[in-house]
Protein backbone atom coordinates (compact mmCIF):
# COMPACT_ATOMS: atom_id res chain seq x y z
CA UNK A 1 0.00 0.00 0.00
CA UNK A 2 1.57 3.17 -1.36
CA UNK A 3 1.50 6.56 1.44
CA UNK A 4 2.15 8.58 -1.61
CA UNK A 5 5.01 11.02 -1.40
CA UNK A 6 5.91 13.24 1.81
CA UNK A 7 8.09 15.81 1.83
CA UNK A 8 9.19 16.94 5.32
CA UNK A 9 11.08 20.37 6.05
CA UNK A 10 12.37 20.62 2.96
CA UNK A 11 15.35 23.59 2.47
CA UNK A 12 17.05 24.38 -0.50
CA UNK A 13 20.11 26.96 0.09
CA UNK A 14 22.64 28.33 -2.14
CA UNK A 15 25.14 30.24 -1.16
CA UNK A 16 23.41 32.84 1.35
CA UNK A 17 20.28 32.72 -0.94
CA UNK A 18 17.35 30.54 0.10
CA UNK A 19 15.51 28.81 -2.81
CA UNK A 20 12.96 26.69 -0.74
CA UNK A 21 12.15 27.09 3.21
CA UNK A 22 11.02 24.44 5.27
CA UNK A 23 8.70 22.70 2.60
CA UNK A 24 6.02 19.95 4.29
CA UNK A 25 3.71 18.30 1.66
CA UNK A 26 2.22 15.07 1.04
CA UNK A 27 0.49 14.34 -1.95
CA UNK A 28 -1.71 11.62 -1.42
CA UNK A 29 -1.84 8.24 -3.48
CA UNK A 30 -3.54 8.82 -6.73
CA UNK A 31 -3.70 12.49 -6.39
CA UNK A 32 -2.61 15.24 -8.50
CA UNK A 33 -1.39 17.75 -7.11
CA UNK A 34 -0.12 21.34 -8.37
CA UNK A 35 2.63 23.06 -7.36
CA UNK A 36 1.82 27.04 -8.47
CA UNK A 37 3.11 29.97 -7.97
CA UNK A 38 5.31 32.79 -9.71
CA UNK A 39 7.94 32.45 -11.43
CA UNK A 40 11.44 31.79 -9.18
CA UNK A 41 9.42 30.32 -5.70
CA UNK A 42 11.29 27.27 -5.97
CA UNK A 43 8.64 25.02 -8.33
CA UNK A 44 11.78 23.45 -10.07
CA UNK A 45 13.97 23.20 -7.24
CA UNK A 46 11.75 21.42 -4.96
CA UNK A 47 10.46 18.92 -8.34
CA UNK A 48 14.22 18.60 -8.56
CA UNK A 49 15.09 17.73 -5.10
CA UNK A 50 12.04 15.02 -4.79
CA UNK A 51 13.61 13.94 -8.65
CA UNK A 52 16.75 13.42 -7.06
CA UNK A 53 18.76 15.79 -8.91
CA UNK A 54 19.20 18.60 -6.53
CA UNK A 55 20.34 17.45 -2.74
CA UNK A 56 18.48 19.08 -0.15
CA UNK A 57 20.17 21.40 2.25
CA UNK A 58 17.78 20.09 5.09
CA UNK A 59 15.12 17.64 5.21
CA UNK A 60 13.34 14.45 4.18
CA UNK A 61 11.63 13.15 0.73
CA UNK A 62 9.82 9.70 1.72
CA UNK A 63 7.88 7.94 -1.30
CA UNK A 64 5.43 5.05 -0.51
CA UNK A 65 7.27 4.86 3.09
CA UNK A 66 10.14 4.60 1.89
CA UNK A 67 13.11 7.39 2.54
CA UNK A 68 14.69 8.25 -0.81
CA UNK A 69 16.23 11.24 0.63
CA UNK A 70 19.82 10.04 -0.53
CA UNK A 71 18.59 7.55 -3.08
CA UNK A 72 20.30 8.38 -7.15
CA UNK A 73 17.60 9.67 -9.64
CA UNK A 74 17.12 6.00 -11.37
CA UNK A 75 16.24 4.35 -8.20
CA UNK A 76 13.52 6.52 -7.14
CA UNK A 77 11.05 5.32 -9.13
CA UNK A 78 9.84 8.31 -10.29
CA UNK A 79 8.97 9.36 -13.75
CA UNK A 80 9.64 13.16 -14.75
CA UNK A 81 9.00 15.84 -17.28
CA UNK A 82 11.28 18.69 -17.43
CA UNK A 83 10.36 22.57 -17.75
CA UNK A 84 12.74 21.53 -20.99
CA UNK A 85 11.15 18.61 -22.29
CA UNK A 86 14.46 16.86 -24.04
CA UNK A 87 13.95 13.87 -26.06
CA UNK A 88 16.84 11.71 -27.31
CA UNK A 89 17.32 13.23 -30.79
CA UNK A 90 18.10 9.93 -32.46
CA UNK A 91 15.65 8.24 -31.26
CA UNK A 92 11.96 7.56 -32.94
CA UNK A 93 8.97 8.62 -30.70
CA UNK A 94 8.04 5.28 -30.14
CA UNK A 95 11.76 4.28 -29.00
CA UNK A 96 11.28 7.60 -26.91
CA UNK A 97 8.84 6.36 -25.04
CA UNK A 98 9.91 2.51 -24.71
CA UNK A 99 13.09 3.76 -23.24
CA UNK A 100 12.61 3.95 -19.22
CA UNK A 101 11.13 0.41 -20.15
CA UNK A 102 14.10 -1.21 -21.79
CA UNK A 103 16.11 -0.01 -18.83
CA UNK A 104 13.97 -1.87 -16.50
CA UNK A 105 14.14 -4.91 -18.53
CA UNK A 106 11.03 -4.85 -19.48
CA UNK A 107 10.04 -7.47 -21.66
CA UNK A 108 9.98 -7.00 -25.20
CA UNK A 109 6.53 -8.12 -26.09
CA UNK A 110 5.02 -6.37 -23.07
CA UNK A 111 7.27 -3.21 -23.52
CA UNK A 112 5.59 -2.86 -26.93
CA UNK A 113 1.83 -3.58 -25.63
CA UNK A 114 2.83 -0.33 -23.32
CA UNK A 115 3.96 1.51 -25.46
CA UNK A 116 1.26 1.32 -27.86
CA UNK A 117 -0.98 1.86 -25.44
CA UNK A 118 0.72 5.13 -24.99
CA UNK A 119 0.71 5.96 -28.43
CA UNK A 120 -3.27 5.74 -28.67
CA UNK A 121 -3.82 7.44 -24.91
CA UNK A 122 -1.37 10.49 -25.89
CA UNK A 123 -3.17 10.30 -29.41
CA UNK A 124 0.35 9.95 -31.11
CA UNK A 125 -1.44 7.19 -33.65
CA UNK A 126 0.93 7.46 -36.53
CA UNK A 127 3.69 9.00 -35.38
CA UNK A 128 5.46 6.09 -34.04
CA UNK A 129 8.62 6.07 -36.63
CA UNK A 130 8.65 9.77 -36.66
CA UNK A 131 12.19 11.72 -34.91
CA UNK A 132 11.64 14.34 -32.42
CA UNK A 133 12.35 17.31 -34.85
CA UNK A 134 9.75 15.53 -37.55
CA UNK A 135 7.49 16.72 -34.78
CA UNK A 136 5.34 20.14 -33.35
CA UNK A 137 6.09 21.12 -30.24
CA UNK A 138 3.37 19.49 -28.56
CA UNK A 139 3.37 16.83 -29.98
CA UNK A 140 6.93 16.49 -28.12
CA UNK A 141 6.01 16.98 -25.38
CA UNK A 142 3.22 13.78 -25.32
CA UNK A 143 6.06 12.30 -26.34
CA UNK A 144 7.51 13.66 -22.97
CA UNK A 145 4.56 12.76 -20.95
CA UNK A 146 4.61 9.28 -22.26
CA UNK A 147 7.89 8.18 -21.55
CA UNK A 148 7.55 9.73 -17.67
CA UNK A 149 3.74 7.78 -17.54
CA UNK A 150 4.84 4.30 -19.42
CA UNK A 151 7.08 2.89 -16.86
CA UNK A 152 4.19 3.37 -14.32
CA UNK A 153 6.31 5.27 -11.75
CA UNK A 154 5.44 5.58 -8.04
CA UNK A 155 5.07 9.54 -8.93
CA UNK A 156 5.00 11.62 -11.66
CA UNK A 157 6.67 14.77 -11.37
CA UNK A 158 5.70 17.12 -14.07
CA UNK A 159 7.89 20.71 -15.11
CA UNK A 160 5.29 23.11 -16.49
CA UNK A 161 4.98 20.05 -19.45
CA UNK A 162 2.56 22.45 -21.64
CA UNK A 163 4.46 25.20 -21.88
CA UNK A 164 5.33 25.08 -25.25
CA UNK A 165 1.81 24.70 -26.71
CA UNK A 166 -0.48 27.19 -27.73
CA UNK A 167 -3.64 28.54 -25.48
CA UNK A 168 -6.08 25.53 -27.28
CA UNK A 169 -3.85 22.29 -27.65
CA UNK A 170 -2.75 23.31 -24.47
CA UNK A 171 -6.27 22.81 -22.78
CA UNK A 172 -7.03 19.54 -24.78
CA UNK A 173 -4.17 18.56 -23.29
CA UNK A 174 -3.81 19.13 -20.01
CA UNK A 175 -7.69 17.41 -20.13
CA UNK A 176 -6.13 14.15 -21.80
CA UNK A 177 -3.27 14.40 -18.93
CA UNK A 178 -5.65 14.24 -16.15
CA UNK A 179 -7.96 11.39 -17.70
CA UNK A 180 -4.83 9.45 -17.96
CA UNK A 181 -3.36 10.38 -14.45
CA UNK A 182 -7.31 9.54 -12.85
CA UNK A 183 -7.73 6.11 -15.26
CA UNK A 184 -3.81 5.20 -13.76
CA UNK A 185 -4.56 6.41 -10.80
CA UNK A 186 -0.98 7.88 -10.44
CA UNK A 187 0.57 10.31 -7.93
CA UNK A 188 1.58 13.77 -9.72
CA UNK A 189 3.11 16.20 -8.74
CA UNK A 190 2.78 18.94 -11.33
CA UNK A 191 4.64 22.40 -11.41
CA UNK A 192 2.72 25.49 -13.07
CA UNK A 193 2.88 29.29 -12.67
CA UNK A 194 -0.40 29.18 -14.84
CA UNK A 195 -3.57 29.25 -12.02
CA UNK A 196 -6.13 28.72 -14.17
CA UNK A 197 -4.28 25.87 -15.31
CA UNK A 198 -3.75 24.71 -11.72
CA UNK A 199 -7.38 25.08 -11.05
CA UNK A 200 -8.77 23.52 -14.09
CA UNK A 201 -7.05 19.78 -13.27
CA UNK A 202 -5.51 19.73 -9.49
CA UNK A 203 -7.72 17.50 -6.56
CA UNK A 204 -4.98 20.25 -4.35
CA UNK A 205 -3.29 23.50 -4.74
CA UNK A 206 -0.09 23.98 -3.45
CA UNK A 207 0.47 27.81 -3.37
CA UNK A 208 4.10 28.86 -3.43
CA UNK A 209 5.54 32.47 -2.67
CA UNK A 210 9.04 33.41 -2.29
CA UNK A 211 10.06 29.87 -1.82
CA UNK A 212 7.82 29.24 0.91
CA UNK A 213 4.33 27.25 0.98
CA UNK A 214 1.68 30.00 1.47
CA UNK A 215 -1.18 27.85 1.63
CA UNK A 216 -2.45 24.45 0.72
CA UNK A 217 -5.98 23.52 -0.43
CA UNK A 218 -8.34 22.58 -3.11
CA UNK A 219 -8.99 24.42 -5.74
CA UNK A 220 -11.96 25.86 -4.13
CA UNK A 221 -10.17 26.36 -0.80
CA UNK A 222 -7.77 28.56 -2.23
CA UNK A 223 -10.01 30.60 -4.51
CA UNK A 224 -13.33 31.39 -1.58
CA UNK A 225 -10.66 31.28 1.64
CA UNK A 226 -7.27 32.68 0.58
CA UNK A 227 -4.63 32.34 3.20
CA UNK A 228 -2.83 35.63 3.06
CA UNK A 229 -3.04 38.76 0.68
CA UNK A 230 -0.37 37.11 -1.73
CA UNK A 231 -2.85 33.76 -2.72
CA UNK A 232 -6.07 36.15 -2.87
CA UNK A 233 -4.35 38.09 -5.48
CA UNK A 234 -2.24 35.14 -7.53
CA UNK A 235 -5.14 32.84 -7.66
CA UNK A 236 -7.83 34.80 -10.02
CA UNK A 237 -8.41 38.21 -9.79
CA UNK A 238 -8.51 39.88 -6.85
CA UNK A 239 -10.08 43.56 -4.89
CA UNK A 240 -8.46 44.36 -1.54
CA UNK A 241 -9.48 46.81 0.81
CA UNK A 242 -7.43 47.43 4.44
CA UNK A 243 -10.24 47.91 6.57
CA UNK A 244 -10.08 49.61 9.76
CA UNK A 245 -13.04 49.34 12.38
CA UNK A 246 -14.83 52.27 13.07
CA UNK A 247 -16.08 53.63 16.64
CA UNK A 248 -19.88 53.94 15.27
CA UNK A 249 -20.88 52.82 12.47
CA UNK A 250 -19.34 49.71 9.94
CA UNK A 251 -15.27 49.53 8.50
CA UNK A 252 -13.86 51.43 6.08
CA UNK A 253 -11.16 51.01 3.72
CA UNK A 254 -8.41 53.24 3.27
CA UNK A 255 -9.96 55.14 0.84
CA UNK A 256 -13.61 55.83 2.70
CA UNK A 257 -15.31 52.79 1.45
CA UNK A 258 -17.70 51.54 4.10
CA UNK A 259 -17.81 47.58 4.50
CA UNK A 260 -20.05 45.27 6.23
CA UNK A 261 -18.64 42.03 6.20
CA UNK A 262 -21.15 39.24 7.67
CA UNK A 263 -18.67 38.77 10.88
CA UNK A 264 -16.62 41.77 11.51
CA UNK A 265 -12.97 41.37 12.32
CA UNK A 266 -11.87 42.60 15.75
CA UNK A 267 -9.20 44.76 14.19
CA UNK A 268 -7.43 46.01 11.16
CA UNK A 269 -7.89 43.42 8.17
CA UNK A 270 -7.84 42.59 4.71
CA UNK A 271 -10.56 42.10 2.88
CA UNK A 272 -11.40 40.50 -0.44
CA UNK A 273 -14.37 41.08 -2.95
CA UNK A 274 -14.21 38.85 -5.84
CA UNK A 275 -14.89 40.99 -9.58
CA UNK A 276 -17.71 38.03 -10.30
CA UNK A 277 -19.24 39.03 -6.64
CA UNK A 278 -20.08 42.30 -7.19
CA UNK A 279 -23.41 43.72 -8.82
CA UNK A 280 -23.28 47.14 -11.10
CA UNK A 281 -26.47 48.93 -10.77
CA UNK A 282 -28.14 52.42 -12.05
CA UNK A 283 -29.52 53.50 -8.95
CA UNK A 284 -26.68 55.48 -6.24
CA UNK A 285 -26.36 54.68 -3.07
CA UNK A 286 -28.29 56.10 -0.02
CA UNK A 287 -26.60 57.71 2.30
CA UNK A 288 -24.36 56.17 4.86
CA UNK A 289 -25.34 52.41 2.60
CA UNK A 290 -22.37 49.89 3.43
CA UNK A 291 -20.95 47.76 0.55
CA UNK A 292 -22.45 50.08 -2.22
CA UNK A 293 -20.18 52.49 -3.85
CA UNK A 294 -20.62 54.61 -6.85
CA UNK A 295 -18.35 55.31 -9.80
CA UNK A 296 -17.62 55.77 -13.33
CA UNK A 297 -17.20 52.93 -15.90
CA UNK A 298 -13.69 53.05 -17.28
CA UNK A 299 -13.45 50.35 -19.60
CA UNK A 300 -16.06 47.10 -20.29
CA UNK A 301 -14.89 44.59 -22.25
CA UNK A 302 -17.15 42.38 -23.87
CA UNK A 303 -15.91 38.54 -23.69
CA UNK A 304 -18.69 36.56 -25.03
CA UNK A 305 -19.52 34.89 -21.91
CA UNK A 306 -19.42 38.43 -20.14
CA UNK A 307 -17.99 41.59 -19.68
CA UNK A 308 -15.10 42.31 -17.67
CA UNK A 309 -15.24 46.12 -16.26
CA UNK A 310 -13.17 48.38 -14.52
CA UNK A 311 -14.99 51.30 -12.48
CA UNK A 312 -13.23 54.16 -11.17
CA UNK A 313 -13.82 55.40 -7.87
CA UNK A 314 -14.20 58.90 -6.94
CA UNK A 315 -10.99 58.19 -4.44
CA UNK A 316 -9.15 56.70 -7.68
CA UNK A 317 -9.43 52.99 -6.75
CA UNK A 318 -10.61 51.09 -10.24
CA UNK A 319 -12.63 48.29 -8.74
CA UNK A 320 -12.54 45.29 -10.68
CA UNK A 321 -16.06 43.94 -11.75
CA UNK A 322 -17.02 40.57 -14.51
CA UNK A 323 -20.68 40.63 -15.04
CA UNK A 324 -22.88 38.93 -17.58
CA UNK A 325 -22.67 40.07 -21.13
CA UNK A 326 -25.13 42.43 -21.08
CA UNK A 327 -23.19 44.62 -19.19
CA UNK A 328 -21.48 45.61 -22.22
CA UNK A 329 -24.33 47.57 -23.67
CA UNK A 330 -26.05 48.44 -20.50
CA UNK A 331 -23.16 50.01 -18.86
CA UNK A 332 -20.32 51.24 -21.66
CA UNK A 333 -17.21 53.36 -20.57
CA UNK A 334 -18.17 56.17 -19.34
CA UNK A 335 -21.63 55.53 -17.90
CA UNK A 336 -21.64 56.33 -14.13
CA UNK A 337 -22.56 53.71 -12.40
CA UNK A 338 -23.11 51.55 -8.88
CA UNK A 339 -21.69 48.56 -7.13
CA UNK A 340 -23.08 46.42 -5.10
CA UNK A 341 -22.18 43.22 -3.03
CA UNK A 342 -23.71 41.10 -0.52
CA UNK A 343 -22.08 41.34 3.01
CA UNK A 344 -21.38 37.30 2.33
CA UNK A 345 -18.97 38.04 -0.09
CA UNK A 346 -16.79 40.12 1.79
CA UNK A 347 -13.86 37.80 2.64
CA UNK A 348 -11.64 38.65 5.61
CA UNK A 349 -8.53 37.03 4.65
CA UNK A 350 -6.40 35.69 8.20
CA UNK A 351 -2.97 36.44 7.15
CA UNK A 352 -3.82 39.55 5.80
N1 LIG B 1 21.97 26.48 -9.12
C1 LIG B 1 21.50 27.58 -8.56
N2 LIG B 1 22.29 28.43 -7.89
C2 LIG B 1 21.81 29.53 -7.29
N3 LIG B 1 20.51 29.88 -7.29
C3 LIG B 1 19.65 29.08 -7.94
C4 LIG B 1 20.09 27.90 -8.60
N4 LIG B 1 19.01 27.29 -9.15
C5 LIG B 1 17.96 28.08 -8.85
N5 LIG B 1 18.33 29.15 -8.12
C6 LIG B 1 17.45 30.21 -7.60
O1 LIG B 1 16.45 29.62 -6.80
C7 LIG B 1 15.20 30.27 -6.97
C8 LIG B 1 14.12 29.26 -7.36
O2 LIG B 1 14.37 28.78 -8.66
P1 LIG B 1 13.40 27.74 -9.38
O3 LIG B 1 14.04 27.33 -10.66
O4 LIG B 1 13.06 26.67 -8.43
O5 LIG B 1 12.13 28.65 -9.66
P2 LIG B 1 10.75 28.29 -10.38
O6 LIG B 1 9.68 28.50 -9.36
O7 LIG B 1 10.83 26.96 -11.00
O8 LIG B 1 10.63 29.45 -11.48
P3 LIG B 1 10.08 29.39 -13.02
O9 LIG B 1 8.58 29.51 -12.93
O10 LIG B 1 10.68 30.62 -13.62
O11 LIG B 1 10.55 28.13 -13.65
C9 LIG B 1 15.43 31.35 -8.00
O12 LIG B 1 15.59 32.58 -7.35
C10 LIG B 1 16.70 30.92 -8.70
O13 LIG B 1 17.41 32.02 -9.19
MG1 LIG C 1 10.78 26.33 -12.99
Amino acid sequence: MSTGLVLDGLVKRYGGSTAVQRMDLSVRPGELLALLGPSGCGKTTTLRMVAGFIEPTEGRIQLGGRDITTLPPHKRDAGMVFQSYALFPHLSVADNIAFGLRRRGVPRAEAAARVARMVSLLRLDGLEKRLPRQLSGGQQQRVAVGRALVINPAVVLLDEPFSNLDALLREGTRVELRRLQTELGLTTLFVTHDQAEAMAISDRIAVMNAGRLEQLGTPREVYDRPATRFVASFIGRANLFEATPQPAGPLRSEDGIALAPAASPAGPATLLLRPERIALEETPPVADEPNAVAGRVELASFLGTGTQLMLRLPGGRALSIEGPAAYADRFPAGTAATARWRAEDLIVIPGG
